[in-house]
């Protein structure tokens, strides 16, 4: 059997721990397949005495993770500490310069960097792979470089961020409000102390960005994704769009049209029986349109010790295998300028919910504002108030939660309709939007 292939491993948490658990259990079977053996050679994190349960006495230390990039005697270098900028930013760059194969599942560095990281490391003639950064343990960016590279795909979606979708799922199916599963989440590990990366949608946004570049060919922009997140979903939005057939998630959506790129992170109802309704928990899901395959929909863990090293380890092999492609589906400099298109009139109805003062003669009120701005309503009906809309004194009544369906309109005649309404005077809390996607 030939040399082994020497890996440095900058970063030795979650994934980064994973990565030597696979090697360590799978390593006879990976070097059958790949005819060569994967053997860690050098390690860098911050603490060298932290227990990890797992041995890496055999590696070379470094404290510094760019002097393991510069000096390390590895032929490729796995980036797994994370930060769009800083250490791993600086150390991929050094590797990358020194004409070393980088593997890393830094969406966040990706997402702000791609065009730079690309265009280095092909002018080095180096891999720069990145398959765990986009939905975890799915093999999306391979099936976008190269299963699905005969298409021209014309939108890519998905369920990008595993914390929101957890949370979303155990309001749905426990009945609790989103800052109660919101704490139990970061008890158990599945949502940060600092959660505002995953339910703000920038988490999403970061993947969404590389999935926009990977199915158009286009430069990457992170800074054009519209983004919202769940922060504003509440159990009685939850309740009465299961009561209407649908689920809410938190979806990424990227469309190519005649007038450019539309990328947008929000939360969305989706009809309940829709294959992306049913993706429950921690699961994600990446689907692409193609103009020859039609829709193509993966399904699977989007994070995770082992889900993660899962796609970290594809990489290194591919870099074994001296499989030197585009970071993307073209060269880095035929990657066509980014071109922003307007949010689209969107496609399908809106879910409104309003919390009103008062309701006799309400409900006709608001619908004659929505007619007069060329809105039909498909249903408008009264809900239990889940949780508290706003936050009432003892003498005061909660304000009863009113929710409206429309049918195909655009967003500024709903912005406009709602407006008039709130200038009426009948709502006493913010009105929550949501898209209806019809997947
Ligand atoms: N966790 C997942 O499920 C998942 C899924 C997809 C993608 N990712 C991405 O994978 C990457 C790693 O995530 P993770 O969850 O494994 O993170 P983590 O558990 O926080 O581990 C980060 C590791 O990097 C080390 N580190 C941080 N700063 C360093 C520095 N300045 N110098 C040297 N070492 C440093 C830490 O050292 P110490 O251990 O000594 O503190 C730790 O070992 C991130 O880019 C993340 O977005 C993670």
């Amino acid at each position: 059997m030939t040399e082994p292939l020497k890996i440095g491993l900058a970063g030795l948490g979650t994934v980064g721990r994973g990565v030597v658990k696979i090697i360590e259990k799978n390593g006879n079977d990976i070097a059958r397949k790949i005819g060569r053996p994967l053997k860690v050679t050098a390690v860098s994190a911050r603490d060298r005495t932290k227990d990890r349960g797992i041995d890496i006495s055999d590696y070379t230390w470094f404290d510094d993770p760019i002097d393991l990039a510069k000096t390390g005697d590895i032929d490729v270098f796995v980036e797994l500490m994370g930060g769009e900028d800083g250490p791993a930013y600086e150390a991929t760059i050094c590797a990358l310069e020194r004409g070393l194969d980088v593997v890393t599942a830094n969406k966040a560095m990706i997402a702000h960097h791609a065009n730079e990281l690309a265009t280095l490391a092909e002018s080095k003639n180096a891999s720069f792979l990145y398959e765990a950064a986009v939905a975890g343990g799915i093999p999306i960016v391979k099936a976008l470089k190269e299963s699905l590279a005969g298409n021209e795909i014309h939108r890519v979606y998905g369920i990008l961020n595993g914390t929101c979708n957890y949370m979303l799922t155990r309001m749905q199916n426990e009945g609790k409000p989103f800052d109660e599963i919101l704490k139990e989440a970061q008890a158990e590990g599945y949502a940060e102390a600092d959660p505002s990366f995953d339910i703000g949608g920038i988490d999403a946004a970061h993947k969404l960005a590389l999935l926009t570049t990977l199915s158009f060919g286009t430069q990457t922009s992170f800074k054009d994704v519209y983004i919202e997140g769940i922060e504003a979903i509440t159990l009685t939005d939850i309740m009465a769009a299961d009561d209407l057939g649908y689920r809410i998630k938190l979806l990424g959506v990227a469309v190519k049209t005649p007038e450019g790129i539309e990328q947008r992170v929000h939360p969305a109802l989706v009809p309940k029986s829709s294959a992306i309704g049913e993706v429950s928990g921690v699961t994600n899901c990446v689907c692409a349109d193609g103009d020859f395959v039609g829709k193509v929909m993966l399904v699977g863990p989007g994070a995770g010790e082992g889900a993660t090293a899962s796609s970290i380890i594809g990489d290194i092999i591919d870099t074994a295998y001296e499989n030197k492609g585009h970071v993307f589906t073209l060269p880095a400099k035929e990657l066509t300028p980014y071109v922003q298109a307007p949010l689209r009139a969107h496609e399908g109805g809106y879910y409104v919910r309003l919390a009103l003062k008062d309701l006799p003669g309400t409900f006709a009120a608001i619908a004659t504002r929505m007619a007069e701005f060329g809105i039909s309503l498909e249903s408008i009906v009264q809900r239990p108030v889940a949780d508290k809309i706003t936050p009432v004194k003892e003498d005061e009544i909660q304000p009863a939660s009113v929710v409206i369906i429309t049918h195909q309109t655009t967003e500024r005649s709903v912005s406009q309709a709602l407006k008039a309404i709130e200038q009426d005077g009948h709502i006493a809390g913010e009105p929550n939007m949501i898209r209806i996607e019809r997947l």
